[in-house]
């Protein structure tokens, strides 16, 4: 079929209509000020993108609660009130650029995914199972806390709708919170939160209730992870057909977790980048460095996935053919040719893109006017590592972006 006829059509999903099938997949954008309040400069990449073309933009991860918050210096919130009115100027500001764009806040909590230096307080998480990537032991969340953060998700939810987004996606991928309950890797709870979708579940409708019936909800999940036991595709069927009884308006496909975190995204394992500026090793000194590149990083290595194109794929696909859920396909989609074919054969009902985005900010206006056929992203995953920098998100590809 003529790409025109897949990529540009709508998509209803509840009182919100798509323009198109192509989404900005949540992207952390580092344009938070301390206490993660937007910058005034979020409008402009946001605004570019919406020129370019984009149908819908999902938000970089904005964080519930303090203690909910990522490692990543510039992250924005939606925690309080004061936050309300910075998000609403960006909005306005990105609507003159493109008014049918659709905005959705991406709402999440890290749990065991952060660090005590970074939110002041200590890490929770489902268990005391450590990730080993943050390595600190969460304390284990009791019932009315998880209560008070189920409230911190409604509450974040409404002040997105009082912000003026279109939808709010909540993160339950990539081992944050959500994630955390859902897996058997590190939910060995023995309380009613042992029934491991149901954090997920209580979060709806507590955003539900407090969003009303007309405001769409999107999940974004982890069909699986690198862990074993852990979570298999055929348990986020079915949560999925869990999600589908509470009517939520789409899902998105993605992988894994912080603990291998470039398997989410694929590609380069950028080691110098990483020894640099990673708070986990950037002040380790320079000899253990050295040894460590020579000695260790082989094995740290080999723990990777090689990048392939669309690698969730074969996950978004079986997932829209046992439910009747909205599926959103995201990860390493690289082609128009990939594109209208994840669309017109599988079924998909749109794609997502993340890194190529960063990189060509304006692909579905270059598809229109004839000049894309493969995204200039080569996954070097520079951006990625930089988020754990000061600086704000780029890509390192073009001139003049020097790392
Ligand atoms: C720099 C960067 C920031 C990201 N930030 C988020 C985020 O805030 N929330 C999220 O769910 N995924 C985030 N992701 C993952 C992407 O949404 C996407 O799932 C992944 O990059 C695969 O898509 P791609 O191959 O099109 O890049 C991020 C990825 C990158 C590279």
């Amino acid at each position: 079929m003529e790409f025109r006829n897949v990529l540009f059509t709508e998509l209803k999903l509840r009182n919100m209509t798509l323009p198109n099938r192509i989404i900005r997949s949540a992207t952390y954008e580092g344009w938070g000020e301390a206490d993660g309040t937007p910058k005034p400069e979020l409008a402009d990449v946001y605004s570019e993108l919406a020129r370019g073309g984009v149908g819908t933009i999902i938000t970089g991860f904005a964080f519930v609660s303090k203690v909910g918050r990522a490692m990543h210096p510039g992250q924005c919130g939606i925690d309080s009130d004061d936050k309300i009115g910075p998000w609403r100027r960006i909005i306005a500001k990105v609507r003159e650029a493109n008014p049918d764009v659709k905005l959705v806040m991406q709402i999440a909590h890290t749990g065991r995914q952060t660090r005590r230096q970074v939110t002041g307080q200590p890490v929770v998480g489902a268990s005391d199972r450590p990730c080993t990537y943050f390595r600190q032991h969460p304390r284990v969340l009791d019932d009315n806390s998880i209560l008070d953060i189920i409230n911190d998700f409604a509450y974040a939810a409404y002040r997105a709708i009082r912000a003026g987004f279109d939808a709010v996606q909540i993160h339950a991928a990539h081992g944050y919170l959500i994630h955390q309950f859902l897996s058997s890797w590190t939910n060995a709870r023995t309380d009613r939160w042992a029934d491991r979708p149901l954090l997920l579940e209580k979060v709806i409708s507590a955003v539900r209730s407090k969003c009303g019936y007309d405001f769409p909800i999107l999940v974004k999940l982890s069909a699986a992870e690198d862990r074993s036991p852990g979570i298999r595709v055929e348990d986020t069927i079915e949560t999925a057909k869990r999600l589908e009884k509470l009517e939520i308006d789409a899902v998105e496909i993605s992988y894994g977790t912080m603990e291998y975190a470039l398997n989410i995204i694929r590609g380069a394992v950028p080691i110098d980048a990483v020894l640099r500026v990673n708070p986990m090793f950037n002040r380790i000194p320079g000899l253990l460095k050295s040894f460590w590149k020579k000695f260790c990083a082989p094995a740290y290595l080999r723990k990777f996935i090689p990048f392939e194109e669309d690698y969730n794929l074969q996950s978004a696909s079986r997932i829209w053919s046992e439910t009747e859920l909205p599926v959103i396909c995201v990860g390493g989609i690289r082609t128009l040719e990939s594109m209208v074919g994840i669309i017109d054969s599988f079924g998909i009902d749109a794609i997502a893109l993340c890194r190529p985005l960063i990189c060509e900010p304006d692909i579905p206006r270059k598809i229109l006017s004839g000049e894309f056929t493969k995204s200039k992203c080569t996954n070097c995953n520079l951006c990625t590592i930089y988020c754990d920098s000061q600086q704000p998100l780029r890509c390192y590809q073009k001139k003049g972006n020097a790392q």
